[in-house]
Parts: structure tokens; sequence; C-alpha cells
């Protein structure tokens, strides 16, 4: 490193979304390897949780901005005002169910906010100058829902495997990194894209498969698995992904996509009796041994999506990273953390957690009511 970009280091990068699941692992693993100051641009929505931050609130590396990533006048001062040298672009609407019950909040986050964020970057791009200008960097967190679903027996996804998004949600993240795209070849920004497959970890919102199983499993309810529990994901430790998205953009090259997974196939109904054994073994005195009579299958997913698998051979070879944890290893690691953290769930399931549960598993056979 040269003098000039050991001075750079010092300027922030910009995180957006960093109060969520993945963003908050990324901002304490930031912060831990003391990889220099972080701005967290983020609305606070209900997958936004400042707990997740608390170790680092009083941290001088670290400021919290809040707001909306589609207020273009708030994003254009805040780039202004602390000058990043990086942005790391993480917030979106999440959830495929959610995104099935209510699109609306996806297009308008999900491309709206993407589309206003690159307005600004670019704005803010283009009046840099020298060293500033060679080093600034725009990553775009996308997902590999973009590709679409596989066969048993297709390859995994690669970087060209062509766009077909089957879920609102997943349509909303494709536009988003069609907007990227466009940005770097007509306007020239520095923009890259990781497309990463589902992760897993501490601060993941109890909506989602490992969580809610975690969770339910724990106060006796129903483990509601849709349709015949034969899906197929391809599951990531997050803090790998966290770290792989570090190495993009320390060493990614402006216009290319990454695809980010950790080679961990698993059907639904895998995922869930791992977790129930490890509950089992974890919580030796439960009353709701063995943890998997409490499987219940439920009304499919409409537009369920069977199978995701990604290709990580590029990021692998061309930059060096490499998934660390094991499915095994990782998944042990979230139980524990799960079970240590009570607080951290009951305080996420208050209020508005019930709504959602009951408009998503009200309806569905099988659960009658007792997924709640
Ligand atoms: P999350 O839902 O847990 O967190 C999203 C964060 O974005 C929250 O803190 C929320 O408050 C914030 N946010 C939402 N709308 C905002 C807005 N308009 N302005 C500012 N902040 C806003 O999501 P996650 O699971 O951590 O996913 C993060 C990113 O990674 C997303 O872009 C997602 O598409 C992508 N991704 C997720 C996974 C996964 O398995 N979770 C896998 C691959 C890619
Ligand atoms: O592949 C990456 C994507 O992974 C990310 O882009 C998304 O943001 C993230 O939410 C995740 O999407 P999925 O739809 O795969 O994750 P989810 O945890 O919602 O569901 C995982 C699988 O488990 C899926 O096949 C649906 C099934 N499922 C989920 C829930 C919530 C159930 O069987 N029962 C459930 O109650």
């Amino acid at each position: 490193m040269d003098s000039k970009q050991a001075n750079n280091v010092k300027a922030p990068i910009l995180v957006t979304g960093g109060a969520g699941f993945i963003g908050s692992n990324f901002v304490l693993e930031w912060i831990a390897a003391g990889k220099g100051p972080l701005v967290n641009l983020d609305k606070l929505t209900y997958a936004g949780n400042p707990e997740n931050l608390i170790s680092v609130a009083d941290n001088p590396a670290y400021t919290f901005a809040h707001g909306d990533i589609c207020d273009a006048e708030f994003v254009g001062k805040l780039l202004r005002e602390h000058r990043p040298r990086a942005v790391v672009h993480f917030a979106a609407e999440s959830h495929v169910d959610r995104s099935i019950h209510g699109p609306e909040a996806f297009l308008k986050t999900n491309i709206d906010g993407t589309f206003t964020l690159l307005k600004e970057a670019r704005a803010y791009y283009d009046g840099l100058e020298g060293e500033e200008k060679v080093q600034f960097r725009f990553l775009h967190v996308s997902t590999d829902e973009v590709y679409g679903t596989l066969e048993p027996n297709d390859p995994a996804f690669h970087e060209d495997t062509p766009y077909a998004p089957n879920s609102p949600y997943a349509a909303s993240k494709a536009a988003s990194d069609h907007l990227v795209r466009a940005w770097v070849h007509t306007y020239g920004l520095p923009a890259m894209i990781t497309n990463c497959s589902n992760n897993y970890g501490p601060h993941h919102f109890p909506e989602k498969l490992i969580p809610l199983m975690i969770a339910n499993a724990q106060k006796g309810k129903p483990l509601p698995v849709y349709g015949d529990g034969q899906q197929v994901r391809d599951w990531l430790y997050v803090v790998d992904h966290c770290k792989a998205i570090m190495t993009v953009l320390e060493k990614g090259k402006p216009g290319e996509t990454y695809n980010v997974g950790g080679g961990n196939q698993r059907t639904n109904l895998q995922v869930v009796n791992t977790l129930c054994a490890l509950l089992d073994e974890l919580v030796p005195d439960s009353p709701y041994k063995p943890h998997a009579q409490l499987i219940k299958y439920v009304a499919d997913r409409p537009g369920h999506d069977r199978r995701y698998a990604i290709d990580a051979r590029k990021i692998e070879s061309e930059l060096g990273w490499k998934a660390e944890e094991s499915f095994e290893t990782g998944l042990r690691k979230t139980v524990e953390w799960y079970l240590a953290n009570k607080d951290w769930v009951e305080h996420v399931t208050s209020g508005a957690y019930q709504q959602w549960v009951d408009k998503n598993y009200g309806s569905r056979e099988g659960v009658a009511g007792g997924a709640r």
C-alpha cells in the first residue's frame, strides 16, 4: 500500500442496511478487524435492529445515520458530508413470503432505493478527483434468487446464468442488479455485484427458515415445513459472506459480478431435522424432545423455487476467497447463539411480528393457527 492509499483508508465506507441481519454482521466484522471508519445508513424497518450494534454504538469508528435510501436529498448530503471511499449496499426488503403478500415495499426500496443510491453515488463520484476517484467503489449485495430455480441435475448458478427471477422479491433484486450494470456501462460508475446463496447465523430475523424453526421449537410450537420439504437451498454462514464482500471490495474488478456460496446444498427437511437434533442435544431437559415431533407440513409457498446452488469458483480462483465454516459447525454456532440470546428473540418477536405470523401461517392448512 503506498502513502496515498494509506491516507484514503482513513476515509469511511458507507454501508446501507447495516442494522439488518447480514449488514450488522458485516459492521461488527469490519470494526473488529480495524478496517477504518464506517457510516451506517439504515431506515430501521421491522428488520433493522439497533440492538445488533450495541457493542459498537460508542466506537469512534462507527457512525449511525437514520434515513431512507429512497430519500435523494438525505443520501446526497450524507455522501458529501462523509466523503466515503466506498458504498456497500445491503439495504433491501429481503423476505420472499412478505413480497408475495405485499410487493409494493419491495419495488420501492429494492428498485427505487437502489436507483436513488446509484444516482447520488454517481454525482458524488463525478465530483471526486485523483486518488479518491481511482479508489472509489460501489458494491451491490444481491442474491442467487435472480437466477430462478434449478432442476435436480442442473449445474449450479454461475455468473453467466441467465436471469429468471420468480418471486416479487427476486424480480426486484434482479431489477436492481440491472440498474447497477447500466450505471457501470453508461456512466462508468466503478460498481461490482455479489450474488450470494442463503445465509444463516446470529441476528437472523425469525421470519426466515432457520431462526423461525429454532424459536418455535424452543416454545413447543409447530415447525411449519412448506410443501414436501424437498426444496434445496445452498447455505453459507453469514460471517463467510461478510468476508467475501470485504474481499470483493478490496480486490474485485469494477463491472464484475461474483457468485458467493459455500457448497452446502440441503433440503429444507434435512435442515429442520438437523436443527431438531441439535436442540435435543443442547437442551437435554426440554419438554418438547424429540423436537422433530413438532414438524408440520403446511401449504406450499406460491411459485416456490425448487432448488438453488451456487458455483463460487470465480471468487475462489480470481480473488482467493473461500468459505471457512462448514454447515455442521456453522449451524451449531447458530443454535448456541440463539440459546444464549433469548432476550434478543423476545424483543424482535414482540409487537408487529405476531401480525406477520398470523398473516403468513394463519391460512396454511396443517398448522390451523398452531404455528402461532
Ligand atoms: P434484512 O431484511 O435482515 O435487513 C435489511 C436492512 O435494510 C434492515 O436493517 C432495514 O432496516 C434496512 N432497510 C430496509 N429498507 C430500507 C430503506 N428504504 N432505507 C434504508 N434502510 C433500509 O436483510 P438481510 O437478510 O440482511 O439482507 C441484506 C442484503 O443481502 C439484501 O440486499 C438481500 O437481498 C441480500 N441477500 C440476503 C441473503 C440472505 O440469505 N439473507 C442472501 C443473499 C443476498
Ligand atoms: O437465496 C438467497 C435468499 O435466501 C435471500 O436472497 C433472501 O433474502 C433470503 O430470505 C433467503 O430466501 P429463501 O426464501 O430461500 O429463505 P427462507 O428462509 O424464507 O426460506 C428457506 C426455505 O425454507 C424456502 O424453501 C422456504 C422454506 N420455508 C420457509 C419458512 C419461513 C419453510 O418451509 N417454512 C417456513 O416457515
